[in-house]
């Protein structure tokens, strides 16, 4: 049978400039057809049209992978769509995440043009077929896209001519090879936001607000005015005066505009989106401006919802709900560390730290599988992880602790989530040898202290004011990473049958030279919060108490948290381990800088990339690097699921076949509930405090088949699937 494979790569036979071409095919039947079905990829995005209607929904097709090594391309069933002549229309997106991003070494490693592939492919009733692919029977046009950039935006002019017809260049040198059937989520518009408000800024620009920070792009109604140009630029935040401010979103234009041909039209981009919250007009009337006429699109990959939080916490609710949108505005194909500036990649830290959250919020499982499996396509020969996947930048060194650690940290909570070892078969080899790359970085064994490349505890508050790699010691880092890495390794390993002992030998020494080397050494920056949270949580320590103590004294003592993406995800986990939960819970309530509160007081409706992206006196960080919809911080959810509503999955029995409920009730929260919906089924945990506020009512759900323990005041109870209603004494 005939693929897509058998088609060819084709591409405008003259030169548009930054004009996107359109590639057109007539296919007339003369015979009965039982089904059609239409394959498309490209490299660059592409958008298809059969007989004008739109093919599937996916935005940005055909997805970000490893472009050197795998494209995927989508197959469309377009049966109900046929007619006798039957015309298919495909317009071909620019590619810069193939190229000309402003970063130099972008350019060079990938491939600089862009091309598209298809095949139709007719089932006749009388049992032949054929197939219809891209070569040079197809012809092209200009579209009326006459510029377009992911990050830039997009300028469309009604007025240009589409009609002309050209050739098409037919390139034999592409290898089909790289073709793979669709392995992640389709990206796709998943909400629609109303404007709320329009505001004249001090500065008297013209903006609207749309009363959230989100991922994607804006559909409005092109006013009839023959040949004006209407502009929409993007932005998440104003500034303290209230004007509109786009300085961080450094080299990333973010500008829609779209020129009159004299009748309306309701627009959207493309092959462009947006990180904002709030646009600026520009082209308009002031007085013909109607809310109405202008609606957020909200773009992200097509996850089911599985998670829900909710507590009688107003602020505590709105970070949750603020977590939620991070993982929106993030999960775009790839998991990108943000979404409005010149960057938007797949930073592997960000996704390490925020991946047990996000596989209880959604069921990210497809879409995190593709991005494993990427991750190991770009893993280099000594088995180092890269620090962003798909890794355009190429640089010579990675495998920074706590980012290539996503090697083995997300396929964890695939597995321990949704209990699947698929991953770990998949993936064993390469963890293994990332395992392998850390043990040979070591100055003795057990050590990883000669690696030369750390991001360290990044963005953390002690190191000074606009530092970046914090305070805590870079090997300390990494050797912690080292342990608690090849723990989880070891942990899968043994979850497909694998002897593990050779792991376990060197997980022994780890620990060993860790606690000689880092423990108590008397050196502060192997005594900061990160350093003591890592003890804690990566069972590094002899003595988690002292580890604890030093902890809690640091805390005391300033008053405030100063972890940053390496120690934040654990901070709350680690409170609790050593029993200091009233802490954990002041961490967790308190509203000044520095602290998770502190955005929400500020009205955020994201995670913030810093602990000040806004400042108390409303000044904002550096511009350089000040992202107001970055996920890391939103670690803290797996806290609210695990911990307050005490929802976990025993690693014994992952999934959520064995659930551990261990809530936390305290009355400044009043309540709190969570679900998550399982492979097994719907888990509830929740509780209220009720009567005179000494009582506390818990109620508990599993799932059939499945079964619980229960730990409260000390006690454990175990439950058989089903409903639970129960009402404790309880102090809190
Ligand atoms: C990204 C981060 C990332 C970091 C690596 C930044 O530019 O936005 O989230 O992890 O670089 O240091």
């Amino acid at each position: 049978m005939k693929t897509i494979k058998d088609a060819k790569f084709i591409r405008q036979g003259a030169d548009f400039g930054e004009i996107r071409p359109v590639f057109k095919r007539t296919v007339w039947l003369d015979k009965e057809v039982d089904k059609a079905t239409l394959y498309v990829s490209a490299l660059g995005f592409y958008e298809a049209y059969f007989n004008n209607s739109r093919v599937g929904k996916f935005i940005f097709a055909p997805g970000w992978t490893v472009y050197g090594k795998r494209i995927q391309y989508q197959e469309y069933d377009v049966t109900n769509l046929l007619e006798e002549c039957n015309t298919l229309d495909i317009a071909l997106g620019n590619g810069r995440r193939y190229h000309g991003n402003p970063h130099e070494n972008y350019e060079s490693i990938t491939c600089r043009e862009e091309a598209l592939i298809a095949a139709l492919r007719i089932e006749y009733a009388d049992g032949t077929e054929e197939l219809i692919p891209t070569d040079d029977t197809w012809q092209c046009a200009k579209s009326n896209i006459i510029y377009s950039h992911v990050y830039n935006g997009e300028t469309v002019d009604y007025t240009a001519n589409t009609d002309e017809l050209f050739p098409v260049k037919v390139l034999d040198d592409i290898s089909t090879d790289i073709l793979v059937p669709t392995e992640g989520e389709e990206v796709r518009e998943m909400a629609r936001l109303e404007a709320i408000k329009l505001i004249t800024t001090p500065k008297g620009e013209t903006v609207i607000d749309f009363g959230q920070n989100l991922t994607g792009y804006v559909e409005w109604l092109v006013p009839a005015k023959k040949g004006q140009e209407f502009t929409l630029s993007h932005a998440e935040v104003l500034d303290k005066d209230g004007n509109f401010y786009t300085d961080n979103l450094r080299g990333a234009k973010a500008q829609v505009k779209v020129i009159s041909d004299g009748n309306e039209h309701k627009f959207k981009p493309t092959f462009s989106y947006q990180g904002f919250r709030y646009i600026k007009l520009e082209g308009f009337e002031k007085k013909d401006v109607d809310l109405e006429n202008f609606v957020a699109v909200v773009v992200f990959s097509n996850m089911k919802r599985t998670g829900y939080f909710a507590c009688g916490h107003d602020l505590v609710q709105q970070l949750y709900e603020n977590i939620v949108w991070g993982q929106r505005g993030n999960f775009l194909d790839i998991p990108t560390d943000c979404n409005q500036r010149d960057e938007r990649f797949g930073w592997t830290g960000d996704i390490q730290v925020f991946s047990r959250t996000a596989t209880i919020n959604y069921r990210a499982e497809k879409f995190l599988v593709k991005w494993v499996h990427d991750l190991a396509l770009d893993q280099r020969a000594n088995g180092e992880y890269t620090d962003i996947c798909p890794d355009i930048y190429g640089w010579e060194s990675c495998g920074s602790a706590a980012w290539a650690d996503a090697g083995i940290v997300v396929p964890y909570w695939i597995y321990r989530t949704y209990g699947n070892t698929q991953i770990i078969k998949d993936q064993f080899e390469s963890m293994k040898k990332w395992i392998l790359f850390m043990e040979s970085k070591g100055s003795v064994r057990g050590l990883n202290d000669l690696h030369d490349h750390h991001f360290g505890d990044w963005l953390s508050l002690d190191a000074g004011e606009e530092a970046t790699g914090g305070f805590t010691d870079d090997n300390l880092i990494a050797t912690a990473y080292l342990a608690y890495s090849n723990r989880l390794f070891i942990e899968m390993g043994k979850a497909i049958g694998e002897d593990m002992s050779y792991f376990e030998e060197l997980y022994k020494l780890t620990i060993e030279q860790y606690r000689k080397t880092y423990l108590n050494s008397g050196k502060p920056q192997h005594e900061t919060q990160t350093a003591n949270v890592l003890a804690i949580y990566f069972d590094l320590t002899d003595d988690i108490q002292r580890e604890g103590k030093k902890l809690v004294d640091d805390i005391e003592a300033c008053g405030h948290l100063k972890t940053g993406f390496v120690g934040t995800p654990y901070l709350l986990h680690a409170l609790t381990k050593i029993g200091r939960e009233d802490v954990a819970y002041k961490l967790l309530l308190k509203e000044d800088f520095p602290s998770w509160l502190f955005p929400v007081t500020k009205g955020a409706t994201t995670m913030w990339e810093r602990w000040d992206g806004a400042k108390r006196d409303g000044s904002f960080a550096t511009p350089d690097m000040n992202s107001f919809n970055h996920y890391a911080y939103g670690s803290v959810g797996d806290w609210l699921y695990t911990t307050v509503a005490g929802i976990d999955s025993d690693i014994n029995e992952p999934g959520y076949k064995h659930i551990i409920f261990k809530p936390l009730p305290i009355k400044e929260l009043g309540y709190a509930k969570a679900r998550i919906i399982t492979p097994y089924g719907e888990v509830v945990s929740g509780w209220e405090y009720t009567g005179n506020g000494n009582e506390c009512r818990f109620t508990f759900t599993i799932p059939k088949g499945c079964h619980a323990t229960l730990y409260l005041d000390n006690e454990e109870y175990e439950f058989e699937d089903g409903t639970y209603d129960t009402v404790f004494e309880y102090e809190g």
